[in-house]
């Protein structure tokens, strides 16, 4: 039997600023996917048995997306399920929702079993290449952040090569890890249509997009600073700045800043939302044990779920 695992992602800076190509900083997330592959019975093709936990629904909505996941990871490494039966089954502690890099953590796990099925001896670089043609297979064209930060774990900057080469990956070496906070708004949403809608209101008025712009680059910066020196508050800070922008560009809504504002209330550093926006997650920084459960706490008291989780 082979075996992989893929991690979940959170991305701290960034979300839709990335697919401009500008960089974004992001980590996996401790909380993994994992994927197990053996040989079906004869005549079976391809079967699934899906352990994950998941949000009500996640699977169904998910279903034809993950199809064509798996559809494209079998070209990919040249398996025909009709010839030899394959039977994947998948587990792990990540909590498979919208906004928490469930897809691309499955796409990494697959590619990783996969490869020690047929002792490909892929390295990670390769391994994203796989879980990225998965990805782009399941959801569009997305930047790849999500697919990077599943493979590496821990922080990253990222940044979406222009002339489609490979992106700009740098590893952030932060020590030990911080405590975090996710929190969910319950609600799914179609990543690709909420980037088409960024990408229309920006075509509309490059002119305001561009101060936009500035401004996150303004974040990203001491952001990046903030995070080499381990300075928590001003991450904290920049998180803040950074949901003021995405609220511009329209991505938030009403239940993320309902969120937003309980975590702040209760003392997190800084809180966003974290990937697609419109629903999705929020993020909180909570470092700490005790301030983590204080806000996850106060989430989980207005009914919302909170993962306790940790970046780094
Ligand atoms: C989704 O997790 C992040 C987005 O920036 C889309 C992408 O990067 O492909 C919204």
């Amino acid at each position: 039997m082979a075996a992989g695992i893929g991690s979940g992602k959170v991305i701290l800076f960034g979300e839709h600023f990335v697919v401009y190509n500008l960089p974004g900083i992001a980590s996996g997330l401790s909380d993994q996917t994992t994927a197990t592959i053996e040989g079906g019975e004869p005549g079976t093709g391809f079967s699934l048995v899906d352990n994950r936990p998941t949000a009500p629904n996640y699977k169904e909505k998910k279903r034809e997306e993950m199809q064509r996941q798996f559809d494209a990871l079998f070209r990919y490494f040249s398996i025909n399920p009709e010839e030899k039966p394959v039977k994947i089954t998948l587990g792990g502690n990540l909590y498979c929702d919208s906004g928490i890099g469930a897809s691309a953590a499955l796409a990494t796990s697959v590619s990783r079993a996969f490869n020690e099925m047929l002792g490909s001896g892929m390295d990670d670089d390769k391994i994203n290449e796989a879980a990225y043609i998965a990805e782009e297979a399941g959801s569009g064209s997305p930047s790849g952040i999500d697919n990077t930060c599943s493979v590496y774990g821990g922080f990253i900057t990222f940044e979406k090569n222009k002339s489609g080469g490979p992106n700009r990956i740098e590893r952030l070496s932060i020590g030990k890890p911080v405590e975090i906070v996710m929190a969910s708004t319950g609600i799914a949403q179609e990543t690709k249509a909420v980037v088409e809608d960024v990408r229309g209101k920006k075509e509309s008025d490059e002119k305001w997009f561009a101060g936009i712009v500035k401004q996150y680059m303004y974040v990203y910066n001491n952001a990046l600073k903030a995070i080499r020196g381990c300075d928590w508050k001003t991450v904290g800070e920049m998180m803040d700045k950074n949901q003021e922008l995405l609220r511009e560009v329209g991505v938030s809504c009403d239940e993320l800043e309902r969120l937003i504002k309980l975590a702040k209330d209760n003392g997190a550093l800084g809180a966003k939302l974290t990937g697609t926006g419109r629903g999705g997650y929020v993020v909180a920084l909570t470092p700490g044990k005790e301030l983590q459960e204080r806000v996850a706490s106060a989430i989980e008291g207005e009914g919302f779920k909170a993962i306790r989780t940790s970046i780094g």
